[in-house]
């Protein structure tokens, strides 16, 4: 079992992993609605990475007897002005869950929770590398910008991106 305060916020983790989910697959369907198929592909791997983030800390809670308890997940914003303020947005959110996800990791410290402790190192690191994708694609849109012919084929890059199951996932497959 958790301490009452891990158990929590993970439970809360995982409702922002979910929204974080919720919020690319939004970018998704807007980059799509504007014929960017390749940005559209881009999110929509990072609403299915979004998915794995949460699913990963489901069977974490059930795996030390903890119940998951699903909340309401908040509405997101539907529409965005540009590619660039698209990217830019996933940037400032990324940086909000690596603060909430230092603080897991510090509650766990707190409780001497070895185990989460262990558990939650991947998150750390996936959060550097979330960080790093979110400003590499800024410095692409932004060197594109004003050139159309650029930005398609940017967008038929973009096109490309696959999915691969996160590593925790693909290891409790085995
Ligand atoms: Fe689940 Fe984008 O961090």
């Amino acid at each position: 079992m958790l301490s009452p305060k891990l158990h929590a916020a993970i439970n809360e983790q995982i409702n922002a992993e979910l929204w974080s989910a919720y919020l690319y697959l939004s970018m998704s369907l807007d980059a799509e609605n504007k014929g960017l198929k390749g940005v559209a592909n881009w999110f929509y791997v990072q609403w299915l990475e979004e998915q794995d983030h949460a699913r990963i800390l489901m069977n974490y809670l059930s795996s030390r007897d903890c119940k998951v308890e699903l909340k309401p997940i908040a509405e997101v914003r539907t529409q965005w002005n540009s590619v660039l303020e698209m990217y830019q947005e996933t940037l400032k959110h990324e940086r909000v869950v690596t603060g909430l996800i230092n603080n897991l990791a510090a509650i766990a410290m707190e409780d001497r929770d070895f185990a989460s402790s262990n558990m939650l190192v991947w998150f750390v690191n996936e959060q550097v590398e979330e960080e790093e994708s979110a400003r590499d694609m800024i410095f692409a849109v932004e060197s594109v910008e004003g050139d159309k012919y650029g930005m398609y084929q940017l967008d038929k890059e973009l096109a490309a991106r696959t999915y691969t199951q996160a590593s925790p996932l693909a290891a409790s497959a085995e």
